[in-house]
């Protein structure tokens, strides 16, 4: 499973960037805003950090400036993605762009037949949204393993990004369920390295070394 950022924070990109391990970023409005610059500015930015998928997004809602808006976003990197809501303006847009051969990410998806849709309209990337189906009292890893089985039963090759993870097992979940690609904030990524054991054993080992050899450098 591919591992992207959910954040448009460069500080947060770049350390995560130093590790190796981030295969591209989603963004969405709220948090561009967040970061205060036009999107187009801080899309460039991201682009120069992370060697990957950058989803940009739309903020307009009829087709047709959609559209617009999206080649424009298309233009920033070879690299953007541009992100349509899952709506039939969504939906229009993404067929008419995927056409032109731009990427598309379409978001907001919260049941299974929206991403049958998406697919159909040529969509690159699916996402579904786990933690906020959560936060309603569903199972939203449910809909990632339906999207998946969908998919793989017609061949479509729409990837499945499984978004709104707010937590290590909702990351593990997603990649039991098949998803190509997790999209997590920052302080998700970081807890995937964490495990007691992990530094009790180090810990020991530098201790038992250091007994031995020579004084061993704390465990950090
Ligand atoms: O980028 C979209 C998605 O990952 C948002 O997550 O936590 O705001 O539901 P969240």
């Amino acid at each position: 499973m591919k591992i992207f950022l959910d954040t448009a924070n460069l500080d947060e990109l770049r350390r995560a960037a130093e590790w190796g391990i981030v295969d591209g970023v989603t963004t969405n409005p709220s948090l561009i805003a967040k970061e205060g610059r036009p999107i187009e500015e801080q899309i460039a930015k991201i682009c120069e950090i992370v060697d990957g998928d950058i989803s940009a997004e739309v903020v307009a809602t009829v087709a047709e400036e959609m559209i617009r808006e999206g080649r424009l976003l298309a233009k920033i990197h070879r690299n953007v993605v541009v992100k349509v809501p899952l709506t039939r303006d969504g939906i229009r847009a993404c067929s008419i762009l995927s056409r032109e051969a731009v990427r598309v990410n379409v978001t907001l998806c919260f049941q299974p037949a929206q991403a049958l849709l998406a697919a159909k309209a040529g969509a690159y990337i699916i996402s579904p949204f786990v933690g906020r189906l959560d936060d309603i009292g569903l199972e939203g890893m449910e809909l990632v393993r339906q999207i998946v089985q969908i998919y793989r039963n017609y061949g479509f090759k729409t990837q499945v990004l499984a978004a709104s993870l707010r937590m290590p097992n909702h990351v593990i979940a997603s990649a039991l369920a098949g998803a190509d690609i997790g999209t997590m904030p920052f302080k998700v990524l970081d807890q995937l390295f964490n495990h007691p054991l992990t530094d009790r054993g180090l810990e020991q080992f530098l201790k038992d070394w250091g007994k031995v050899f020579q004084e061993a450098p704390a465990a950090r």
